[in-house]
């Protein structure tokens, strides 16, 4: 069973040998003036897809783990973050990009490569969703066609049926923006069907039910959105995608290397991402974790309900919190900054249900640097500075 870091440099060392530089993540402050914080792999290359900077890559492909924060903007999952096993504010996307050079053939052909073929992901429990703009709501694009053929003859070639592995989605699920401007274009994107059986027939896909999760997303960028609802085709065709890092974890450790999904406990949580968080937090606080998920919301939490989402928010908000002030972004009064302040309060605030009423959390922030300071030597470079 392949270790975080295992699977993170698999991912590198596939892209590497389809000939794509392995670059550096981003910092978490963006470049692009109308984002809060990195929030997508693409985000570095942006100038690169409108046509502004030449592409430095030889042939023009990149690949790389990119830092991303989703709190505050046009994708927020922060209120999420705790209550479930998949939604998080910090997260690590794993991403491959061409830039005017493969498109969406290449694309789809090797993310089932690399998924099905060198990961071992059970083909018949894989759905692939398609670009079909809804007209009434006067969608951009056309049908995409042509990722429908290309996952086509790859189900077919599995002996699964692509009329029930191929679900469409309109602008809302398959078409990607980075915020109201920029570049953009139809995605595709792959779900795992995670219950006990694998036999949805993808009834759950895009249903927000975490048995069913979407792990990589294939964007096929190909217009540059004004914000006033219009689009420009842009100059180039280019590939950017992403996939969910932890979420992969989860999947492959959660069902020790797809062997059993009958007594599978997936979740992001219960990775050797997170292990070493929440050992810090079982010793801080002397409670134990024990894995339960709220039955009924937030409003009615209960004994060990309660604490149980007070570890994980705990554990999500420390890394977010961490990676942001080490790329010197820290807690303030307004713009982003207040969203790390809302962070960083959420956190203490929750901290209180596990009985830690004393300045704590600055105790988490050595765990994340150790465990993820080899991916990103920032976190030990600004390691006094973060606590
Ligand atoms: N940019 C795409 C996403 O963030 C890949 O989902």
């Amino acid at each position: 069973m392949m270790t975080s870091a295992q699977l993170r440099q698999s991912f590198l060392d596939f892209f590497a040998e389809k000939q794509h530089a392995i670059v550096p993540s981003s910092s978490l402050l963006p470049d692009a003036p109308n984002l809060l914080f990195t929030n997508a792999g693409m985000n570095q290359f942006v100038p690169i897809f409108l046509g502004e900077t030449a592409c430095p890559y030889s042939p023009p492909r990149a690949a790389d783990t990119q830092k991303c924060i989703r709190a505050g903007g046009k994708h927020n999952d922060l209120e999420d973050v705790g209550l479930d096993t998949y939604h998080h504010t910090f997260f690590e996307m794993l991403g491959n990009w061409s830039f005017g050079n493969y498109f969406k053939q290449e694309a789809i052909a090797w993310a089932w490569e690399l998924v099905v073929g060198r990961w071992g992901f059970p083909a018949q429990r894989l759905y692939a969703t398609v670009y079909a703009p809804d007209r009434s709501k006067h969608d951009p694009a056309e049908f995409d066609q042509e990722a429908y053929d290309a996952w086509a003859a790859l189900f077919t070639k599995a002996g699964l049926d692509p009329k029930i592995h191929i679900v469409s989605g309109n602008k809302q699920d398959n078409f990607w923006m980075m915020g109201d401007t920029g570049p953009c274009g139809p995605c595709s994107e792959l779900h795992v069907d995670l219950t006990a059986d694998g036999d949805t027939n993808g009834a759950l896909v895009n249903q927000g039910d975490a048995r069913c999760i979407e792990i990589w997303n294939l964007v096929f960028i190909q217009y540059n959105a004004n914000g006033d609802g219009t689009y420009d085709p842009l100059p180039a065709r280019h590939v950017d995608t992403g996939m969910g890092f932890e979420r992969v974890c989860s999947i492959i450790q959660g069902t020790k290397n797809f062997t059993d999904f009958k007594n599978a406990q997936i979740s992001n949580y219960h990775t050797d991402v997170f292990a070493p968080i929440f050992a810090k937090i079982e010793k801080l606080c002397g409670l134990k974790y024990c894995r339960t998920l709220p039955v009924s919301g937030l409003t009615r939490l209960r004994g060990q309900e309660r604490v149980d989402v007070a570890f994980r928010v705990l554990a999500d908000h420390i890394r977010a919190l961490s990676c942001a002030i080490a790329d010197g972004i820290l807690p303030g009064n307004d713009d982003r900054n207040y969203v790390l302040r809302r962070i960083l309060r959420r956190a203490v605030l929750w901290g209180r249900s596990l009985n830690l009423h004393r300045p704590f959390f600055h105790q988490l922030a050595p765990v994340v640097a150790d465990t993820l300071g080899d991916v990103f030597p920032e976190l030990r470079k600004n390691a006094a500075l973060i606590v």
